[in-house]
């Protein structure tokens, strides 16, 4: 007899299967029990006749508590009323291991009890549907741009180096000397688009950011392409045809989480289409300032409120672009239309989740490079190698990096990030 996991259950239509799988609610009357269940790939329902397996597994059935692992042998049914449009006619039960008193109850939790339990937070439907789709991101990901021959390099996590500014750095000894936990690969991956052209990255990154928002995560996931002769307008493009091609992949091969989620497919869709629309950060703050929001002047950063307004003119995720420079980190190219500006965008998601991809042209060029590590009071002598870049065959080069959270949050529609992480790092919870 086979093993199978109910996913399959098409395939084994009316057939003896055994499934292996944890029980997560059940209900009993006189003859009949059904157990919900679930096998770590979906959720499904089994049904217990008293006729079938006998008084005594019966009665024992209904000693079970939440979250006993059982052996199952039964025939796969068809079942037009779940989502999953089969469940399991059970013929026998074997219990693996017992469980008593699990914390989490169908009831309601605050979300401190939860976050307290995340170890066994995961294991319910939501928190399953969540993480479909963050695999569905990476594996897309890995899929967008091997299609496109990017090759992956993966940039240290341990630097000397802080590409986004010093005030967010984790510190630590590296033996003798100061090392950071990441921020961004982006220097090393510059180094490896002059060696392999077009490259991505995707790894853990570090922001010892005081933020308590439900945008913000200690420790995130980063998608980092940088591609060599690439300038800012044929990298946008990328962006929006790789964030284009994420929302299409969620769509097709996570149907379960996303009606599990009750995300809107039809919203979703509305994100698919090409091209994103493109504001100036000057217009940007012009549109603002004509809104009432008389907080902000031009050369000042945008908050959550000021990111959403604009990201409300649309249906669609927007770029800000040509931010001005004193706002930005330094290896931002000028822009030579408006030198008080970069070239380089912010792509804002819809529905207020703000900032999801972070990119810019790269300076490309020795002596204003060298400028900025000096105006920027940053030690010549860790960015001595990115300034070798400069040195041998520079050409223009551009890249983004892409917020594995944010996005996940943003195409399952979750209300924070941090149910986009499987163990989240905020700020104050370390545990579990
Ligand atoms: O805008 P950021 O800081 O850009 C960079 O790090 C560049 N070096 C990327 C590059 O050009 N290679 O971060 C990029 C993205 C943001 O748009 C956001 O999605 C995410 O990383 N991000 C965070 N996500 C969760 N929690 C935080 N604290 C985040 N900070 C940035
Ligand atoms: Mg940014």
């Amino acid at each position: 007899m086979e093993i199978i996991s109910m996913r399959q259950a098409e395939d084994f239509l009316d057939q003896e299967v055994i499934v292996k799988a944890w029980i997560t609610n059940k209900r009993s009357s006189g003859k009949i029990a059904f157990l919900q269940l679930r096998d770590g790939q979906v959720y499904f329902q089994g049904i217990v006749l008293k006729n079938e397996v006998g008084e005594e597994v019966f009665e024992l059935v209904k000693t079970l508590g939440q979250e006993s692992s059982v052996e199952l042998q039964g025939i796969v049914q068809a079942d037009d009323r779940s989502n999953l449009g089969y469940e399991l006619l059970i013929k026998s039960i074997k219990i693996i291991g017992e469980s008593h008193e699990y914390p989490i109850t169908p009831k309601e939790h605050g979300t401190d009890f939860l976050m307290d339990h995340r170890h066994l937070w995961l294991r319910s439907s939501k928190q399953h549907a969540i993480m479909q789709v963050r695999n569905e991101i990476i594996r897309a990901t890995y899929q967008f741009f091997n299609d496109r021959s990017f090759i992956k390099i993966d940039p240290p996590i341990l630097t000397g180096s802080a590409p986004e500014g010093t005030t967010e750095l984790f510190h630590t000894k590296y033996f003798d000397e100061d090392a950071y936990l990441s921020q961004s690969g982006q220097l090393y991956m510059e180094a490896a688009a002059m060696a392999f052209g077009n490259v991505f990255s995707f790894g853990p990154t570090f922001r010892a950011e005081k933020s308590k928002t439900r945008r913000h995560l200690i420790e995130f996931w980063m998608m980092e392409p940088e591609m060599a002769y690439t300038d800012h307008e044929a990298s946008l493009k990328v962006q929006e045809e790789y964030v284009a091609f994420l929302v299409r992949s969620v769509i097709d091969n996570c149907r379960l989480a996303l009606e599990t989620l009750e995300r809107d497919i039809n919203q979703l869709e509305k994100y698919c289409q090409l091209p994103y629309p493109r504001i100036e950060y000057t217009d940007a703050v012009k549109l603002l300032q004509d809104n009432g929001f008389d907080d902000i002047e031009w050369g000042e950063d945008f908050g959550s409120p000021h990111e959403t307004f604009i990201a409300n003119q649309n249906d669609q995720p927007v770029f800000i672009i040509n931010w001005p420079k004193s706002i930005k980190p330094f290896y931002m190219k000028i822009n030579p239309d408006n030198p008080e500006t970069v070239l380089c965008a912010d792509m804002i998601a819809p529905e207020g989740y703000g900032e999801i991809i972070g990119g810019s042209q790269r300076i490309d060029d020795y002596q204003t490079l060298a400028e900025n590590i000096h105006k920027y009071g940053l030690d010549p002598e860790v960015y001595a190698w990115y300034l070798d870049l400069r040195q041998y065959g520079s050409v223009p080069h551009s890249g983004f990096g892409l917020g594995l959270e944010r996005a996940v949050a943003w195409i399952a529609g979750i209300e924070h990030i941090r149910e986009a992480s499987p163990f989240p790092r905020l700020l104050n919870r370390l545990y579990p």
